[in-house]
């Protein structure tokens, strides 16, 4: 005998999640219309079309033998790089089995039934799923040209509101909050709400920045004792498979966060090839180009089209198509894998992730293909 989620006394605000709509693995697109996986594009989960740099490769493999045993709980070789390349102490760190974990434990240490979190719409879905397994209320802020819209967040905080998420770059839809925006932002919430409003500012996309527009946001969990600003290993640094992420966040934070870490939560395999990823200041300058160059290869396509997209400032490009549902199954039908954001409120549009030259062109071709049909 089968049983359907009715049958178990979860509760209402579990069984209402809608759960997390991951891009489409080559594997199961190959099963499902019979192509050959090899030929198949995946541009559908903005990982990093260079793969794993071969620093990281050889780390895993002197730590292999070892994995017999747990990995180190408190990951010190890993803060400790950490600690140097942000000049932070180590008691300001937390490692996250992915950011999506950093994310997560924020959550689960801050929200309950009783509570709520403010994120903007067409952002991040994880912040919304985070937020209703707790059992808090969302307040979903209306984004302003697809980008977040502080000033409606900073007036949208309630008495019960304990956490901010704040996607920067944003994904899907790519925009990006400048410096000083975001410090103003900062200022009004503590000034306004002090440390019981905690804002995360997820910073998945920053090393895909232009060196213009960088700033150093690590800097300010010095000034801000309610802000983590999280960070991820999975994109510009190519290690997605397997998991790994950190928080800066002062002391006290942290130690709230650690309460409700698992204690073996990043693996010895990731925390070995993160510190690789980290002094692999080549691979990372490499992964940079990489991007920027397939972003203006995507553009100058879309402009050619005639299809509108949002200036995107991470390793994807929001791509306004019309029918998206239809333009998808005809690109997954040629071997193209892109992401479908119906989910996040845009139906007309497909996300794209920046993918390799060939990569790219064979995205292009299809898609040309299919509108000119
Ligand atoms: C804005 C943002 N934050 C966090 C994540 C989570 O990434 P990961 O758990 O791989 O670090 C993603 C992944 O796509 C993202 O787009």
């Amino acid at each position: 005998m089968t049983t359907d989620n009715k049958t178990y006394d979860a509760p209402a605000h579990v069984t209402a999640i809608a759960p997390y709509q991951a891009g489409k693995p080559i594997e199961e697109l190959a099963r499902e219309f019979g192509l050959d996986p090899a030929r198949i594009v995946k541009l559908a989960s903005n990982e990093n079309p260079l793969g794993i740099p071969e620093s990281a490769r050889q780390a895993m493999l002197k730590v292999a033998g070892g994995l017999g045993r747990y990995p180190d709980p408190n990951g010190f070789d890993l803060k400790s790089a950490l600690s140097q390349r942000y000049n932070l102490p180590l008691e300001w760190l937390t490692l996250g089995n992915g950011s999506n974990d950093i994310l997560e434990l924020v959550a689960l240490a801050l929200l309950d039934e009783g509570t709520s979190a403010v994120y903007a719409q067409h952002s991040f879905a994880v912040y919304r799923l985070a937020t209703q397994a707790r059992g808090a209320r969302h307040i979903m802020v209306p984004a302003r040209d697809y980008g977040h819209d502080l000033d409606a967040m900073l007036a949208a905080i309630e008495s019960d509101t304990r956490v901010v998420f704040i996607a920067n770059p944003n994904n899907p839809t790519g925009t990006f909050q400048p410096a000083a925006r975001i410090e103003a932002f900062l200022e009004q919430v503590q000034a306004r709400h002090g440390n019981h409003v905690v804002v995360v500012l997820d910073e998945a996309y920053n090393e895909y920045l232009d060196p213009e527009l960088r700033f150093d946001s690590t800097m300010w969990v010095k000034r801000f004792p309610n802000l983590v600003v999280s960070r991820t290993f999975s994109k510009a640094y190519g290690l997605a498979g397997l998991r790994v992420g950190f928080a800066a966040a002062q002391p006290g934070l942290t130690d709230i966060l650690n309460r409700v870490r698992q204690p073996f939560n990043v693996n010895s395999l990731a925390q070995a090839a993160a510190i690789a990823a980290l002094a692999d200041m080549d691979f990372q300058a490499r992964s940079y180009q990489v991007n920027r160059e397939g972003k203006a290869q995507l553009c100058k396509a879309f402009d050619a089209l005639g299809l509108k997209y949002v200036p995107s400032y991470g390793n994807f490009v929001l791509v306004r198509v019309g029918d998206a549902a239809r333009i998808n199954l005809e690109l997954l039908k040629r071997g193209v894998i892109v992401r479908p954001v119906t989910g996040d409120g845009l139906p007309e549009f497909l996300r794209v992730s920046i993918g390799l030259p060939e990569e790219n062109e064979t995205f292009i071709a299809a898609l040309k293909q299919i509108l000119q049909s």
